[in-house]
């Protein structure tokens, strides 16, 4: 079949009997019709074996590809500045040629990403420091890049009003396509891009009656990211009337640069490329990625191979930790140059009561958007009683039983379908209102959707009382009482059980998330070309929504990221994180520890990771731990890797001394992943050490070190345990960590290690944990 769409093209007779050849070769393999198939493949070439004659790299990659195929096979992209090589599309058999030749280094399945969702300046006291950021120019000669479904410019969040000139730095675009034209442009708005042969060659030709072909936003997720980072002050942005106030970016006066990779919830790997070889080339000063997949090693994962280009040009790259949690090392976004982000709730409820009909009432959250009218107690009903079709508890699509859930308020399990599809589904079925029971993995966390009918998200222990009631009642009834918005709630933030968690799937010594920031119910600009649920039926249209996941704590990160930056431009990327997670909190106002939506107990590094992001504090951390590209390189040498897998990540050679001694756990990260080998009974103890070097990014003075550990079995010393900084100085220190035998039942532990000089404080979290059985 592949065979005779070739055969359309006119060929060289030469060419011809070579695909003669081949396809004689394909016959063997007529039954495996999956082995001739094109797919898209990453081609990572050793710029460094480029032979001179060719002046161009676009030459040697067409002849690269020429040795393996006679085939005009297209280019998709050649990149230059995230990595060196190009897309393509090949028969598996044909990726595997191409892998022997001379100069590949390397060639990579397309992979695909997804967006990573589910009274912000307020609540992390960027109120404070406006003062500190006027539309100065400082803090708008920052670019932020984002990496997503694009941006609706109309939207005022992107108001240029007080801002001075684009900065010279910008070499970027403003494209054209469909609804969209460089006058959708402006001093804030400063470019937008957008990338899709990889969608199209993968996944199909775009549906333009659902899709704009062009940088506008279709699906809202790259709005709403976009004005999270470095949105402009819009006074009285809600929601129907919820979350009303004033809607602000972290950094509102930083430029935003649109680039396009997601298409109706997708972004594939080469598209993603060519974006950040963009970004890269147009002088963005930090990327924000709120998207992800499966983490796999740093030298397969594109996103993370382009991120290592930017962060050696100075460029921050904050990604989204993903949406998997809790369940264990479910993280996303891991490499240690890149900027990984979890999620945590604001101190803004929506609260709603379910009112039974035997006086019982239970708190949950829910957007009523002003067409509900207040009922009075209806019949209430649970959606697994009202089954036709598998799946009736979760309200999956036609579960329900019209006889028997019309006229009713009908209960829902979390679970399976997306949340607004239950509302739909007993809405359709002629339900009345909604009751969304939380499952013991969802906890007590309520997530605030604009659903289609009258709704209420209950959390785990509502959810099972009211079962309790629904199975005992004569004619169980219920109804719902909207109370609007309700702010100061307390105890916040508390971790997301949503937010991906530790340990580190890849390099457990390399603790990961790297902190927390707000992920649960933002508001922030949307799309009018979709109602807030995104569901197709939805026609109404918003300015700004609601959203939650990883990917709206990524571009609070972004965000700050870009007011630390203004404020110190010679900064690394390593420099910003450190600032970013030493001053990260830990306890609330009372002194207690963060707690975990999750557990209902207290957070530990493997869901917080250094805390909750403090801007304030981060702009004056005292000391930094500071990374250049070569100390992830000599990372990349402890852990082994070859000489050519160490080029794919950093395009040039680089060569592991063989005398020297390389550690995972001599990487200067502001955290501590101690990971102890099993421990027999006949050794004394297990020895784990960590080096670390601080800076001093503030006054002369002397730290002290202390240290928290929560489990007895495992002693720490910190040499030297005092440290003396004049002004921009190094100096460096030991952890040693002595673990005896037994290691705790958990095999688990945590704890943290801060130095003081009495005004700062530099924090890192500890995680301990022992490897399962020798190797
Ligand atoms: C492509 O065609 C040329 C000329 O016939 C031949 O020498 C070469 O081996 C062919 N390449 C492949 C990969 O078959
Ligand atoms: C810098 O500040 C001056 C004075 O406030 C202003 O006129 C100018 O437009 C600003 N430039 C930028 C790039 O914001
Ligand atoms: C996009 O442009 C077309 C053609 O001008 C117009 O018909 C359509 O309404 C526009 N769509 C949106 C969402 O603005
Ligand atoms: C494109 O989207 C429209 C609107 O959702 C849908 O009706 C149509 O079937 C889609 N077309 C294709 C080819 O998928
Ligand atoms: C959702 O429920 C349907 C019906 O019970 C089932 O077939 C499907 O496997 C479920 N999907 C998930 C992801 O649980
Ligand atoms: C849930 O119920 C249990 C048992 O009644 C109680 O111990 C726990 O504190 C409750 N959790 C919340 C978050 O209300
Ligand atoms: C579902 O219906 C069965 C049979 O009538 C009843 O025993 C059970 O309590 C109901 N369950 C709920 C949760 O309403
Ligand atoms: C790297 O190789 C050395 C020597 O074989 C071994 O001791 C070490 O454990 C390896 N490191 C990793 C991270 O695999
Ligand atoms: C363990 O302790 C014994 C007694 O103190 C000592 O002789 C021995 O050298 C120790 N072993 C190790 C491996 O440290
Ligand atoms: C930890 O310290 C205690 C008290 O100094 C000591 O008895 C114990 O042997 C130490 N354990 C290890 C593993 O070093």
């Amino acid at each position: 079949m592949v065979s005779m769409v070739r055969f359309k093209k006119p060929f060289l007779a030469i060419t011809f009997v070579f695909f003669f050849i081949l396809s004689d070769v394909s016959l063997a393999r007529i039954e495996n019709t999956k082995d001739n198939q094109k797919s898209t493949y990453i081609v990572h070439a050793a710029k460094s074996q480029m032979p001179t004659i060719l002046n161009h790299h676009s030459i040697w990659y067409r002849s690269i590809l020429k040795s393996i195929s006679n085939s005009t096979t297209e280019m998709l992209y050649t990149y230059d500045n995230a990595i060196h090589g190009f897309s393509t599309r090949l028969t598996p058999e044909e990726a595997r040629s191409l892998k022997s030749q001379i100069g590949v280094l390397k060639v990579l399945p397309e992979k695909i990403y997804k967006p990573l969702t589910t009274r912000t300046p307020q609540f992390l006291g960027l109120e404070k420091i406006s003062n500190m950021f006027p539309v100065s120019n400082v803090t708008s000669d920052i670019i932020i890049g984002l990496l997503d479904t694009g941006v609706w410019p109309e939207s005022k969040s992107f108001d240029d009003t007080g801002l001075g000139p684009i900065p010279t730095s910008w070499k970027g675009t403003c494209e054209s396509g469909d609804n969209f034209t460089a006058a959708n442009c402006n001093k804030k708005l400063i470019g937008a891009r957008f990338f899709l042969k990889g969608y199209e060659a993968s996944v199909g030709p775009l549906n333009a009656t659902k899709q704009f072909r062009s940088p506008r936003d279709a699906d809202g997720h790259g709005t709403h990211t976009a004005s999270t980072a470095a949105g402009s002050a819009v006074k009285g942005a809600n929601l129907f009337g919820y979350a009303s106030g004033t809607s602000r970016g972290m950094a509102p006066h930083a430029r935003v640069a649109i680039y396009k990779v997601c298409w109706e919830d997708n972004c594939v790997a080469s598209d993603l490329l060519a974006a950040m070889d963009a970004a890269i080339a147009d002088n963005v000063n930090v990327i924000s990625a709120s998207l992800g997949g499966e983490a796999i090693d740093y030298d397969e994962e594109n996103l993370a191979i382009g991120a290592f280009a930017a962060m050696e040009k100075g460029i921050v790259v904050s990604c989204a930790a993903g949406n998997s949690g809790p369940t264990k090392s479910s993280l996303q976004n891991v490499a240690p140059w890149v900027i990984t982000v979890g999620a945590g709730s604001i101190d803004r409820d929506f609260p709603v009561y379910v009112k039974l009909g035997n006086g019982e009432n239970y708190q949950g959250v829910s957007i009523n958007d002003g067409s509900f009218t207040p009922r009075t107690f209806v019949p209430l009903i649970y959606a697994g009683n009202a089954s036709v079709k598998e799946g009736a508890e979760f309200c999956v699509k036609d579960s329900l039983d019209p006889e028997k859930v019309k006229g009713k308020i009908v209960f829902c399990d979390r679970g399976n379908n997306s949340r607004v599809e239950k509302g739909i589904v007993v809405k359709s079925a002629g339900g009345v209102g909604m009751v969304l029971g939380n499952s013991e993995t969802n906890g007590e966390e309520l997530v605030a959707d604009a659903h289609l009918l009258p709704a209420a998200a209950v959390g785990f222990n509502s959810s099972k009382a009211i079962k309790m009631y629904l199975q005992h009642a004569q004619n169980p009834t219920a109804t719902l009482v909207f109370q609007g918005t309700k702010v100061g709630i307390e105890p916040s933030p508390i971790v997301s059980a949503f937010s991906s968690r530790g340990p580190n799937p890849i390099t457990p010594d390399i603790l990961k998330p790297d902190f927390i920031a707000p992920g649960l119910n933002i508001l922030a600009a949307f799309t009018k070309n979709a109602g807030p649920t995104n569901l197709e039926i939805d026609d109404r249209r918003v300015d700004f929504n609601l959203i939650t996941g990883t990917s709206m704590s990524c571009p609070h990160a972004s965000g700050i990221a870009a007011l630390i930056k203004s404020t110190y431009p010679n900064w690394s990327p390593a420099a910003i994180r450190s600032a970013l997670m030493t001053t990260a909190y830990t306890s609330y106002n009372n002194g207690k520890k963060l707690l975990d939506s999750a557990t209902n107990a207290p957070a530990t590094p493997f869901g917080v990771g250094a805390g909750h992001v403090n801007p304030i504090a981060a702009l004056n951390p005292g000391l930094v731990y500071d990374l250049t590209a070569d100390d992830y390189l000599n990372f990349l040498c402890a852990l082994n890797y070859t000489a050519d897998r160490i080029e794919a990540v950093a395009r040039r050679k680089f060569t592991c001394d063989a005398h020297k001694h390389y550690s995972v756990t001599d990487l200067n990260y502001p955290s501590f992943g101690v990971v102890f080998k099993p421990i027999a009974r006949s050794s004394n103890a297990t020895i784990v050490k960590h080096e670390r070097t601080l800076t001093n990014v503030g006054v002369a003075g002397t730290y002290k070190v202390s240290v928290t550990l929560d489990i007895p079995s495992v002693n720490v010393t910190v040499e030297p345990n005092v440290l003396s900084f004049n002004k921009n100085e190094k100096k460096s220190y030991t952890v040693t960590f002595a673990a005896s035998y037994p290691p705790p039942p958990t095999q688990l532990g945590f704890g943290r290690l801060e130095w003081s000089n009495g005004k700062n404080i530099v924090g890192s979290p500890i995680s301990i944990t022992w490897e399962l059985g020798p190797k």
